[in-house]
């Protein structure tokens, strides 16, 4: 095994094993400047931010409107999105590293620093999508409160698109709060697909779409 893929191999293990925030965005600052290379490889074949962007770009008229792309990382979805016509998109990121790499793509209107595991900095009903691929993962950020705050964000009739690892779906209990969500009224469950995650490696995703119902008040 060459070293540059024992590299990359580590790196993705310990992003599935981050204890803690510091440990995430330390382990973002070193993988930032190779993560593209390191999961377009046809050993990975990261194709999740393809297929959100294609789910995303099935919602015509919202898909033109206003999108927040939160754990925007590089700019992978961001990019595919922009390919597919949509031009106002937001990025939000835990990691400097990762988001001056998505500055570079030049498809982002803003982009912020930014804890999902937090309440978010932004006013109810900003967006008309929002769109969460790759960090509904292990070690990164759980269904409490980013569901819910994802819903507060978009506006009536908004739509959130996420991926969330198979493997944490039902033991992360991603499932419970997405049908909590749907029991409280605040969302209709548009969509739940198992997809190919990291096609390469062959681990998988729900790609989970969601459309949010009324304007209730919603607390975190
Ligand atoms: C596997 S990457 C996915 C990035 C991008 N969406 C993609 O699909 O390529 C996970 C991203 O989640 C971000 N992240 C981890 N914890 C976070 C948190 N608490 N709040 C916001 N972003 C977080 C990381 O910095 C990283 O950019």
């Amino acid at each position: 095994m060459s070293t540059l893929v024992r590299t990359r191999d580590t790196l993705l293990a310990r992003a599935r094993g981050c204890n803690d925030k510091e440990e995430c965005r330390a382990l973002y600052a070193e993988w930032a400047s190779t993560y593209n290379a390191d999961l377009a490889d046809a050993s990975e074949n990261y194709v999740a931010p393809a297929l959100t962007a294609q789910a995303v770009l099935k919602f015509d008229s919202h898909a033109r409107g206003a999108i927040l792309d939160a754990g925007c990382g590089t700019g992978l979805v961001g990019e595919a999105m922009a390919r597919g016509g949509a031009t106002t998109i937001d990025g939000l990121d835990l990691s400097p590293a990762m988001l001056r790499v998505a500055e570079q793509t030049g498809v982002y209107r803003s982009l912020d620093l930014g804890d999902l595991t937090q309440k978010v900095d932004k006013p109810d009903e900003t967006y008309d999508i929002i769109t969460c691929a790759g960090t509904f993962t292990h070690g990164h950020v759980g269904p409490r409160p980013a569901l819910r705050e994802f819903v507060r964000l978009v506006r009536k009739n908004g739509i959130v698109v996420a991926t969330i690892l198979e493997d944490i779906w039902l033991s992360g209990g991603f499932k419970a709060e997405v049908e909590r969500l749907e029991t409280e009224g605040l969302i209709k469950v548009a969509s739940v697909e198992l997809i190919d995650y990291r096609k390469g490696a062959g681990d998988k995703a729900r790609l989970v779409t969601l459309e949010k119902q009324g304007s209730a008040l919603i607390t975190g």
